[in-house]
C-alpha cells in the first residue's frame, strides 16, 4: 500500500543505499545480485523524473580487515585502499550508478559515529558492564567469536566456530567449545574479563515494535525479528577491546566501536560527503520529520542489524527512520551454494574478462521478485535466455528494421504510424510495468515487456517487409512497417533502459535521439532520420562460460582422476598466494627462556644473510637448551609483531595438534640457511 501511495507523488527525493561489501575481500557475483537490484530500482526513480540518489561505501573497519592486512603484510589503511579501488571498477563495470562511493573509514563517518553514540549516551541508553571473554595471550587480543574454533559440545563435531556447529546446527558460546583454540594463533584461548559498553535495546521496545508492524519491511522478515519480542530484548555489545581496527570511542580507554555499530552509519557517512561536494542539504533528508525516502537494500544475512539495531539508533539519536529496509534471498549457482571447488564461486572481475554485464543483469531482473527467496544463476539457463530473449527477440527487433529504412528509405522514418493503435496499447503498458519495477517485481516486468517483443516480431512476420521491399507498387509500406517496429522498440528500450543502460545508450545513438525518459513513451518517432544499426547485444558463447568457470576454479589443485570433486581440507588459494609466503631455511643459533611469558621461547635464527628474533610458541614442547644449531624453516616475510618481550621477525614452522603436540619442521640433510622452500 505504502508503495503505490508514495510512488503517486509528482516530485519525490529519494536516498537509496546498498549494504557496504566489506572490504577485504573480492566483489562476486553474489555481492552483484544486491547491487544490480538497487540500481535497477535507482535508475528507473531517475528515468521516471524523480529526484533519486544512490550512496555506498566499503566497510573498512574489524578484526577480519585488521588480521587481512597483518597476513598481506601491509597496514589495514593500505589493505583497504587498494580493495577500495578494485571494488568501484568493478561496480563501475557493473554500470552500478553510485552518485558517491565512500568509506566507512572516513572523517564524516568518525563525525557521525561519535555524535550517534553521545546523543544514545546521553539519553541513558548506553550502559556498561563487565564480562568474560575469550583472549588469546599470544596474540594478545580479545576474538571475536568466528575466531575461536574447537570441537562442538552439543554433538562432538571437531573443527567448529565459536558461535555455531555447522554440522548439528546448535548455537552456543565460545567459552563452550571442548578444546577451544584461536584461529589467529592456534593457541588455547583463556577467560578474561574486561568492561564493555552496550546499547539497550529493551528501551526501544515499542518503537520497534510499531516500526516493524508499519510495512517497512518484508512481513517475513517482520515476523523473525519480533519473535525476539517474546523475551527481554538482549543488550548489544557495541564496543571492542584494543587491539581492534576501527574508530576509539569517545571518553574510553583502549575501547573501539564494533563494527556493526559505524557500518550502517556508513550510510549517513557517504551522503553527508556527497552533499558536501554537490551543495545537497544533508538535513533534509536525515531530520526526523523529513518527507524525503530512504530506502535500504541488503541481504537477508544482515536483516537483524538493519531492521532492529538501526532504526532504533537512529530514532534514539533523533534522525529520520528508513521509510523500509528490503532483503533480498541469496544467490546460488547451478543450484548449489557458489563453490571454489566447482568454479562456481565467480568474481565480478572474472565475469567481466569474458561477458558483458548486461547479461546478468538482464537475467537476474528477470528472475528477481520482492521475496527473500534464494535465486538461483543456472549458467544454460542463463546462455540460452540471453541468447533467445535478449538477442532473438529484442535486439532483432531493431536489426530487421532499421537496415530497410537505412538502405531503401535514406534512414527517414516515415509520417506517421500504420497501427496507432498497438503503440498506444504497448504505451499504456508502462503503467503495469512501471508499478512491477517500483515494488521490486522486476521479474514481472520483465514478462510483460517480453510479452511486447513477441508481438513486435509476430507483427513483422506477418508484413514481411523483406518480400514488400522486392516491388515497386508494395514498397513504401515497407517504410511504415519499419517504422512501426522501430517506434515499439523504442518504447521496449524505455521499458528496459534501468536494466540495459548502455543497450538504451547505443538504442539512442542510432535512433539519434536524446536520453529516453519514461515520459518519451507517450508521442512516436516519426519523420526523423536514423543513423546506421550497429550490432547492440551478441550471443552468449559457451565457450565464455566455459572459460569463467575454469578460471574460477583453483588451477593448482589437480583433481585426483576417479574421485568425486571433493571440497578441499581449507580455503584454497592459487600459486600465487603460496607464494606470497618466503620460506627460507634457518639455523637456530641461540634459545633462551623469556622473563614472564609461559609459552614463548626468544630464538636467534640464522637466515644466510642476516641473523634475526622470533619469539616462538613452542615452549611446552621444547626445552630451549636443546634447540640451538637445529636447522628449521621459517617465514621470513612476516611483518615483524610487537610482542609484550620484543619485536618477533619471522615465524618458525611446527606441526602440531593444539598447543601441547608440537613438532619443529626440519629440512633433510645438505640444506643451508637462507635456502628458499619452494
Ligand atoms: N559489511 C556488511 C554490510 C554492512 S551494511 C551497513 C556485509 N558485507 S558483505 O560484503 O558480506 O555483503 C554485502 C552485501 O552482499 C550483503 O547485503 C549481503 O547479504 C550480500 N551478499 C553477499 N553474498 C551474497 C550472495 N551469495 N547472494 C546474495 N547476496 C549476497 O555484510
Ligand atoms: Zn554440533
Amino acid at each position: 500500500m505504502m508503495d503505490s501511495v508514495l510512488s503517486d507523488r509528482a516530485n519525490r527525493r529519494i536516498l537509496v543505499t546498498s549494504a557496504l561489501p566489506y572490504a577485504n575481500g573480492q566483489i562476486h557475483l553474489g555481492h552483484m545480485l544486491e547491487y544490480v537490484q538497487t540500481d535497477i530500482w535507482v535508475r528507473f526513480q531517475r528515468m521516471r523524473g524523480h529526484e533519486c540518489y544512490f550512496v555506498c561505501a566499503d566497510d573498512a573497519h574489524g578484526t577480519p580487515i585488521m588480521l587481512k592486512a597483518e597476513q598481506d603484510g601491509v597496514t589495514p589503511a593500505e589493505l583497504i585502499a587498494r580493495v577500495r579501488i578494485e571494488h568501484e571498477r568493478d561496480f563501475d563495470r557493473f554500470l552500478v550508478s553510485f552518485d558517491n562511493y565512500h568509506s566507512t573509514h572516513s572523517e564524516e563517518n568518525r563525525h557521525y559515529s561519535e555524535l550517534i553514540y553521545n546523543r544514545l549516551k546521553a539519553k541513558g541508553h548506553i550502559s556498561r558492564r563487565t564480562i568474560r571473554q575469550l583472549y588469546d595471550t599470544e596474540k594478545q587480543m580479545f576474538l571475536p567469536d568466528r575466531f575461536v574454533k574447537g570441537t562442538c559440545p552439543h554433538c562432538s563435531a571437531e573443527d567448529q566456530y565459536g558461535d555455531n556447529c555447522e554440522v548439528c546446527g546448535n548455537t552456543y558460546s565460545p567459552a563452550e567449545l571442548i578444546n577451544p583454540r584461536s584461529v589467529v594463533s592456534g593457541s588455547a584461548p583463556v577467560e578474561r574479563e574486561s568492561e564493555q559498553l552496550f546499547f539497550k535495546l529493551e528501551n526501544f521496545r515499542e518503537f520497534l515494535s510499531g516500526w516493524l508492524d508499519g510495512g517497512h519491511t518484508q512481513k517475513e522478515i517482520a515476523n523473525k525479528q519480533k519473535e525476539l519480542f517474546k523475551e527481554e530484548l538482549l543488550e548489544w555489545d557495541i564496543s571492542r577491546n584494543a587491539p581492534y581496527w576501527g574508530f576509539e570511542i569517545p571518553g574510553e580507554q583502549d575501547k573501539y566501536f564494533y563494527v556493526w555499530l559505524d557500518a550502517p552509519i556508513g550510510y549517513l557517512a557517504s551522503f553527508r560527503n556527497h552533499c558536501d561536494r554537490s551543495g545537497l542539504d544533508f538535513d533534509e533528508f536525515f531530520d526526523p520529520d523529513s518527507d524525503c525516502e530512504l530506502y535500504h537494500f541488503i541481504g537477508k544475512d544482515i536483516a537483524r542489524f538493519h531492521t532492529l539495531f538501526w532504526p532504533a539508533e537512529l530514532h534514539g539519536a533523533d534522525f529520520r527512520t528508513p521509510t523500509a529496509v528490503w532483503a533480498h534471498g541469496f544467490l546460488t549457482v547451478n543450484g548449489q551454494k557458489m563453490s571454489k571447488s566447482r568454479g562456481t564461486f565467480i568474481t565480478a572481475a572474472t565475469y567481466l574478462r569474458h561477458l558483458n554485464p548486461e547479461y546478468l543483469r538482464y537475467y537476474f531482473a528477470a528472475k528477481l521478485d520482492d521475496t527473500i527467496d534464494d535465486l538461483d544463476l543456472n549458467l544454460e539457463d542463463f546462455r540460452v535466455r540471453v541468447n533467445t530473449e535478449l538477442v532473438g527477440k529484442l535486439v532483432n527487433i531493431a536489426s530487421r528494421c532499421a537496415g530497410f529504412i537505412t538502405r531503401t528509405f535514406d534512414g527517414q522514418l516515415g509520417r506517421s504510424l500504420p497501427e496507432p493503435e498497438m503503440f498506444g496499447e504497448f504505451s499504456r503498458a508502462a503503467d503495469e510495468i512501471a508499478a512491477a519495477y517500483e515494488s521490486r517485481l522486476y521479474s514481472k516486468a520483465m514478462r510483460l515487456i517480453m510479452q511486447l517483443a513477441d508481438r513486435t516480431n509476430q507483427y513483422i512476420d506477418a508484413e514481411k517487409p523483406w518480400i514488400l521491399v522486392k516491388q515497386d507498387d508494395t514498397r513504401n509500406r515497407v517504410q511504415e512497417v519499419c517504422t512501426q517496429g522501430l517506434n515499439l522498440f523504442r518504447l521496449l528500450m524505455i521499458y528496459l533502459k534501468p536494466i540495459l543502460p548502455e543497450t538504451a545508450r547505443g538504442t539512442e545513438a542510432f535512433l539519434d535521439i536524446g536520453e529516453l525518459r519514461w515520459d518519451d513513451r507517450l508521442e512516436p518517432l516519426l519523420d526523423h532520420r536514423i543513423k546506421a544499426f550497429k550490432p547492440l547485444v551478441t550471443r552468449v558463447e559457451e565457450e565464455r562460460i566455459d572459460r569463467i568457470v575454469e578460471e574460477s576454479k583453483d588451477s593448482t589443485r589437480e583433481k585426483p582422476t576417479g574421485k568425486a570433486d571433493r571440497e578441499p581440507l581449507a580455503e584454497e588459494i592459487g600459486i600465487d598466494d603460496f607464494f606470497k609466503v618466503d620460506l627460507r631455511v634457518a639455523r637456530i643459533v641461540d634459545a633462551a627462556h623469556v622473563e614472564g611469558a609461559d609459552k614463548l621461547i626468544q630464538l636467534t635464527v640464522d637466515l644466510g644473510d642476516e641473523t634475526r628474533t622470533i619469539f616462538s610458541g613452542i615452549k611446552s614442547a621444547y626445552d630451549p637448551s636443546t634447540l640451538a644449531g637445529r636447522l628449521t624453516v621459517v617465514v621470513a616475510n612476516l611483518a615483524p609483531r610487537k610482542m609484550r618481550f620484543g619485536v618477533s621477525e619471522g615465524m618458525v614452522l611446527c606441526a602440531g595438534s593444539g598447543d601441547r603436540e608440537l613438532y619443529l619442521l626440519e629440512p633433510d640433510s645438505g640444506a643451508r640457511p637462507g635456502m628458499r622452500i619452494t
